[in-house]
């Protein structure tokens, strides 16, 4: 039998490209169609088909749910050919249902990999989280206040406080973040839906996003933390429960203490990783699909944790010969 104890292969960059391109290509027929579930279900079917193409003995530990909540990407689901490398695989082939169904900006399809064991098993539930890029890293505390937070990393940045982007979801439970935020004098970008993409964001320098802050959902916590780690740049996140259940899930994934401080080294244990997404609708980290004649336009951004490479991808599909992903292909299904 082999073994495969050496790290994941460059060449599966492209291979992770794929599935997230997949995924968006087929969702993206239902941007603005008002049926979020009809557009994560096209997104699901994508990406685990094209996932099944790729060597690799992949277990979902961050998916679309527990197995009795989702017929595919559940968690615990093999996921590969079955030959190759043991692996932990992250997704959300539609991050940002909503921003789909409504046709508004933000939208991803998302994946992260790693070596068995490299991702925090993060259950369903809330986080709070603060990501920064490279140049704040090490600048952040999650349980600082965030004048004290944003004076750093305006430092850091070498940017006056008042230059400063801020992306915060749009929340009720945000009220006092943002007032606070907004005492600063920094700038403050609200989301409706999809807090990954501008925290990936804050690792590119001219993406106009220089820090995320709130509670959004734990998995998406994981998954942009694993970018984060390939690019240098930083996440703190600690479980927010809203119950007795949510405590007790956590537990069963292994997550022994509920109010830990997660740093980096607890998101992502390992640089053996991958992060890919592809742009669905428009956004501060990609722009979304665009359909051509005979065809559609992607941007995927793609990066490896063992050598921090990142590379944007701009790929043409021609429906004559991807039939489904042409109009009618997988909505019909
Ligand atoms: P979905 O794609 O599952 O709809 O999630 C989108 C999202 O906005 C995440 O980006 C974010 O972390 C989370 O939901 C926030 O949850 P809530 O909408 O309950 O505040």
């Amino acid at each position: 039998m082999i073994e495969y104890n050496e790290s994941m292969e460059r060449g599966l960059t492209m291979e992770f490209a794929r599935v997230t391109e997949a995924a968006a290509l087929a969702c993206a027929r239902w941007v603005g169609r008002g049926q979020k579930d009809l557009a994560d279900g096209a997104a699901v079917e994508a990406m685990r088909s094209v996932f099944d193409t790729i060597n690799m003995k992949g277990t979902v530990v961050i998916g679309e749910g527990e197995m009795d909540e989702a017929p595919m990407l559940y968690i615990g689901e093999r996921v590969g050919s079955g030959y190759g490398p043991q692996l932990d695989v992250a997704v959300d082939p539609l991050e940002g249902t909503n921003l789909v169904a409504g046709g508004l900006p933000g939208a991803i399809a998302v994946v992260a990999i790693a070596k068995r064991h490299g991702l925090l098993h993060a259950p369903d539930m809330y986080m709070d989280k603060i990501a920064v890029g490279p140049a704040a890293a090490g600048k952040i505390a999650l349980d600082a206040p965030a004048r004290e937070n944003l004076t750093n990393v305006a430092k850091a940045l070498n940017k006056e406080l008042a230059d400063l982007t801020v992306v915060i979801l749009e929340r009720e439970r945000h009220q006092k973040l943002i007032e606070d935020v907004r005492a600063t004098g920094a700038r403050i970008r609200l989301i409706r839906d999809g807090d990954v993409a501008p925290a990936v964001a804050c690792a590119i320098e001219d993406s106009g996003v220089d820090v995320m802050m709130g509670i959004g959902g734990a998995p998406e916590g994981v998954l942009a933390a694993a970018a984060l780690r390939c690019m240098g740049g930083e996440m703190q996140g600690r479980l927010w429960p809203e119950d007795d259940h949510d405590v007790e899930r956590a537990k069963a994934l292994g997550v022994e203490k509920v109010d830990k401080l997660l740093k980096m080294e607890d998101l992502v244990t390992t640089d053996d990783i991958f992060f890919a997404a592809t742009g669905i609708t428009e956004g501060a980290l990609l722009k979304g699909i665009t359909f051509v004649p005979g065809g559609a336009v992607t941007h995927t951004i793609v990066m490896r944790g063992l050598t921090g490479t990142v590379r944007f991808i701009e790929a043409r599909h021609m429906f004559a010969k991807k039939p489904r992903y042409a109009a009618g292909g997988y909505e019909t299904k």
